[in-house]
C-alpha cells in the first residue's frame, strides 16, 4: 500500500496516477469519492448545516470508483465532479463526521486488498496508516495556483487567476484546520517538495523510495 497525501494543487493527482501505472497498482482517488457525495448533496439543495436531511441523504446514496470513472448512484459523474465550486463545496463537507465516517469505510474497503496507490488528505495519517510506503507531496502556492489554472483552462473552464490563488489559500486553511482529520505530514511519511520538479522526477523519487522498502517492482 502506497500513500500520497498533500494539499490542493500539489500534483498527487497526476504523480500517482503515474505511480500507479508504472507499478502496475490500483489508484484510489479518495477526494473523487467526497466530491461524489458532494456533488449529490449540492443536487439534492441540502445545507451541510441540515444534519438531519443530510444524514438521510447519506444512508440512501451510494458512491463508488469503478475503472477510473466516479458513480454516484450508478451514474457517471467523473467530469461534473471536477469545478472549482464542487471542490471548495467538498472541502466544506469534509470538515463533516458524517461525510467522513460515510467514505472512510468505502476509501478501506477498497484498499484492503493491497496493491493500490491512494492519494488524498488524510490516507498515510488516517484511513491507512499501516501503509507501507507514504509520500507527502507539497508545492509553493503560487505554483499549485498556477497548475490549477492551467488545468481549469486545459479543460475549457475561464478561471480568473487571483481567484484561482485565493481559492487555494482557502482550501488549505480549511483542509489543515479542521478537526477532523486535517491535512498533516503523516509519520513516518517522505516529504517532496515538487515547486521546481517536473512530474518525471518526482516519480523518479518516488519509485526510488518505494524499491528501498522492496515491496515491489517497478517496470
Ligand atoms: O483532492 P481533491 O481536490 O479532489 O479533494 C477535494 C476535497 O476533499 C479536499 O479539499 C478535502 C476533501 N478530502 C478529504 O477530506 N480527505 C481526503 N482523503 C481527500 C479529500
Amino acid at each position: 500500500m502506497i500513500t500520497i497525501d498533500g494539499p490542493a494543487g500539489a500534483g498527487k493527482s497526476t504523480v500517482a496516477s503515474e505511480m500507479a501505472r508504472r507499478l502496475g497498482y490500483r489508484l484510489i482517488d479518495t477526494g473523487a469519492l467526497y466530491r461524489g457525495i458532494a456533488w449529490r448533496v449540492r443536487r439534492a439543495g441540502v445545507v451541510p448545516e441540515d444534519a438531519p436531511a443530510l444524514g438521510r441523504l447519506l444512508e440512501e446514496t451510494t458512491v463508488e470508483l469503478k475503472d477510473g470513472a466516479v458513480l454516484v448512484d450508478g451514474r457517471d459523474v467523473t467530469g461534473e465532479i471536477r469545478t472549482p465550486e464542487i471542490g471548495e463545496f467538498t472541502s466544506r463537507l469534509s470538515t463533516l463526521a458524517s461525510v467522513r465516517d460515510k467514505v472512510m469505510p468505502i476509501q478501506r474497503r477498497l484498499a484492503a486488498a493491497g496493491g493500490a496507490v491512494l492519494e488524498g488528505r488524510d490516507t498515510g495519517s488516517v484511513v491507512c496508516p499501516d501503509a507501507e510506503v507514504k509520500f507527502y507531496l507539497d508545492a509553493a502556492p503560487e505554483v499549485r495556483a498556477l497548475r490549477r489554472l492551467r488545468e481549469l483552462q486545459g479543460r475549457g473552464i475561464a478561471a480568473d487567476p487571483q481567484a484561482v490563488r485565493s481559492e487555494i489559500l482557502r482550501r488549505d486553511r480549511q483542509d489543515m484546520e479542521r478537526a477532523l482529520a486535517p491535512l498533516v505530514v503523516p509519520e513516518g511519511a517522505t516529504v517532496i517538495d515538487s515547486t521546481e520538479k517536473s512530474v518525471e522526477e518526482v516519480v523518479g523519487l518516488m519509485l526510488n523510495v518505494v524499491e528501498r522498502y522492496g515491496c515491489c517492482t517497478p517496470s
